[in-house]
């Protein structure tokens, strides 16, 4: 009998200690967060037991995303509406709910740089989804000293000195899609493409030449199986997460997995052969891979342990994740807006055909003045990051602001970027001139451009994206003129990065 009551009580207790952990979880903890936030005048959305505002989030965006708009830069309520509502109803440091957590907006220069300049370590990138974990193990998911260590190996290889040697390689991309622009072209004087998969290719061709050098074939291809596992994983982490059912065996796990195996498998061979190639001096150092190779042997005879084979498999993956569609997004978004402003289109070729009226270098990439500054501004009205994310790891204080940890922040740069009180009336205009005087100059008082992020994790791929997309302009402007197409619709909408949701069809018509 005295064993049953003993039994009996215990499990009450263990009950009644789990009801008490999760309605602290699920309802106390949420709504103490809340007044916490509220007492210091910030002011947010009512927290929803459980789902948070994932409800409205969803109904915005569906509505959203339904229909294109007018054909002008004011993108910021279709592309992210939630942001910018919440914005708008409770002013420019908010907070809405991912689920039970609380979610600061923080949509001002000064209070953003103070969380990226991040000096005692208390913000990290939110946790991943473990099925985005498998594609992203390398430097833009390490943190603290292994991501610093990472970030000092890899730095060299981004050097501008080193990148000028890249200059011919992406020239000989572009010059595959030119030409073959051309031969459709010529049949017709002018056709109609969509530019936004043709920039995909390139940029994928681009950094598989780069990277891979000689064995570029062998890169295309295992990039082909990365694009496929990416959307393969994106598909995933659309239904509903369920922990433990990636390693169910269905059909696209598995598929998943295959790729995934290949892909490390395919990286390990070309590395091998480039190592075995550099010490016999067949083959070059000067792409990344030889250059992050050299760094990480360089690395391992100082102090400090270098780059094992696996790191650096990772981290090609991640050029490729981090690099190739961001870049798309920049090309296609200038050829759209240049379609859209065929003065700023004609000024820009009066620049190339100037500066480039021999062979592309160094020299002539760096005094095109005007091409930079229209892309300043495509980036400036279409980054295509809209916006970083990072989370409390401890209590901690932005300037005045207290947190406790636990927090997610939204930096959210697309609505950064067309604040008139960051950027004049003109905000929502197309006005390369801003940046005539450089990017610090551009916005009002303050420096309030995040295209590539800002402080000690900021884009470390930002020369070689702004000197790709120069050649790409560059070649493209010297042999065609172009306009909108009828069978564009202006829709821009985010798959990881800001993208064309129907397409960027345009007109060419060589020249
Ligand atoms: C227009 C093109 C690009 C844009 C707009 C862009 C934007 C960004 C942004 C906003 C970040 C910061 C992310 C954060 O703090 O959460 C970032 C980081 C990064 N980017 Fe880029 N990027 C571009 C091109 C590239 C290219 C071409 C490469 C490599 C070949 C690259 C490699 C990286 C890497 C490795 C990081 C992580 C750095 C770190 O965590 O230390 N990016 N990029």
């Amino acid at each position: 009998m005295d064993c049953f009551v003993l039994a009996t009580t215990s499990l009450v207790f263990i009950l009644l200690y789990g009801v008490a952990k999760l309605s602290y979880s699920i309802w106390l903890k949420p709504k103490w967060q809340q007044r916490l936030l509220n007492q210091q005048g910030i002011r947010g959305r009512a927290y929803n037991l459980l789902v948070g505002d994932m409800k409205e989030f969803i109904k915005q965006i569906t509505e959203a995303w339904s229909k294109p708009i007018n054909l002008c830069h004011q993108i910021v309520p279709r592309v992210d509406p939630f942001t910018h509502d919440n914005v708008q109803k409770y002013g420019k440091v908010s907070f809405c709910w991912t689920g039970t957590r609380p979610r600061l907006i923080i949509k001002d220069p000064e209070l953003m740089k103070e969380v990226l300049a991040n000096k005692q370590g208390h913000f990290q990138k939110p946790p991943l989804n473990p099925l985005l974990l498998v594609l992203c193990k390398g430097i833009t998911t390490l943190e603290g000293e292994q991501w610093s260590k990472r970030r000092r190996m890899i730095n060299p290889a981004f050097h501008l000195e080193k990148l000028k040697g890249l200059i011919p390689i992406f020239s000989v991309s572009c010059r595959q899609m030119i030409e073959q622009w051309k031969e459709m072209a010529t049949s017709h004087s002018s056709c109609e493409i969509d530019v936004w998969p043709e920039f995909q290719k390139l940029t994928a061709d681009a950094i598989s030449r780069t990277a891979f050098g000689s064995s570029y074939e062998e890169g295309k291809t295992i990039f082909e199986h990365q694009k496929e596992l990416i959307s393969l994983t994106l598909e995933a982490m659309q239904s509903l997460y369920i922990p433990g059912f990636r390693f169910v065996p269905t059909k696209k796990n598995q598929r998943r997995k295959k790729l995934n195996k290949e892909i490390t498998s395919m990286l390990r061979n070309v590395i091998r052969r480039k190592q075995h190639g550099m010490r016999m001096g067949h083959e070059r150092a000067d792409d990344l891979l030889g250059m992050l190779l050299l760094s990480a042997e360089e690395n391992t005879s100082g102090a400090e342990r270098g780059m094992a084979n696996g790191d650096v498999i990772e981290e090609c993956k991640q050029f490729y994740l981090a690099g190739q569609e961001t870049t798309s997004s920049l090309l296609t978004w200038a050829i759209i807006v240049l379609a859209l402003h065929p003065e700023w289109q004609e000024k820009a070729r009066q620049e190339i055909l100037q500066v480039c009226s021999k062979e592309l270098d160094f020299e002539a990439i760096h005094h095109l003045k005007i091409v930079t500054m229209i892309l300043y501004e495509v980036l400036r009205l279409y980054p295509p990051v809209i916006a970083l994310y990072q989370y409390t790891n401890k209590d901690t204080k932005i300037k005045e602001i207290s947190l406790p940890a636990g927090v997610d922040i939204t930096l959210p740069i697309l609505l950064m970027n067309h604040d008139p009180g960051l950027w004049g009336d003109d905000a929502e205009e197309f006005n390369p001139e801003r940046f005539s005087e450089g990017v610090s100059k551009a916005s009002k008082d303050t420096l309030a451009f995040f295209a590539f992020g800002w402080g000690p994790r900021t884009c470390i791929g930002q020369n070689f994206a702004m000197i790709e997309a120069k050649v790409a302009l560059a070649m493209i402007l010297k042999h065609f003129s172009f306009k909108l197409s009828p069978s564009y619709s202006h829709a821009p909408y985010t798959v990881m990065t800001l993208q064309p949701q129907h397409g960027a069809q345009i007109i060419i018509h060589q020249i």
